[in-house]
């Protein structure tokens, strides 16, 4: 199984993330017939859900509840091109502050939206990491993928059968 995790930072937070779940990975020994890549969103666009496998999106929230800079034109791209993304099973990592009380994590929750909308299915709950809370994002990522791992592998062997 493919697993490509697709990371919008601005601070390398949610890059910190998605290279502990790699570990996690690797290291649980549960790893065996998985292919893990992680890329940064800066240079794709939605033709990157073409790709085989299973997504991952790790992302951060700035501004007023926006996707961080490098998210911006892979977001627009999948809101201006509405591919059919229907073949597509995805997760998300989202992280936020809960300061930020009424844009709470709305990074994750803007591409869960338009994922949903163009048809893909996610894999497990929306994560919300909440860096007020004292809890380390990376070791809340690895604690849950283990978990969204295993969902998304029966997601998988289910769509082959
Ligand atoms: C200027 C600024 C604006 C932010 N806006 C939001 C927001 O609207 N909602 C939210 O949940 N978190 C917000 N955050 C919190 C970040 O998403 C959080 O700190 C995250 O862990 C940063 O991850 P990164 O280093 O991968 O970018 C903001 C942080 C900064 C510095």
């Amino acid at each position: 199984m493919r697993v490509t995790i697709l990371v919008g930072t601005m601070t390398g937070t949610a890059q910190l993330c998605a290279q502990e779940l790699e570990l996690s990975w690797d290291g649980s020994g549960d790893s065996g017939g998985i292919q893990v890549e992680t890329l940064l969103m800066d240079t794709l666009d939605s033709a990157v859900f073409a790709r085989e496998g299973v997504f991952l999106v790790c992302t951060s929230t700035y501004g007023q509840g926006d996707v961080p800079d490098n998210a911006r034109a892979l977001y627009e791209d999948l809101k201006a091109k509405r591919p059919d993304l229907s073949r597509v099973r995805y997760g998300v990592f989202g992280l936020g502050d809960r300061t930020y009380a009424e844009t709470f994590n709305f990074g994750g929750k803007r591409f869960d939206d338009i994922l949903t909308e163009l048809g893909a299915q996610r894999i497990g709950e929306r994560v919300q990491h909440d860096a007020s809370s004292g809890v380390l994002p990376e070791e809340m990522a690895a604690e849950w993928g283990s978990g969204w791992l295993a969902q998304a592998r029966e997601t998988a062997e289910s769509s082959l059968t």
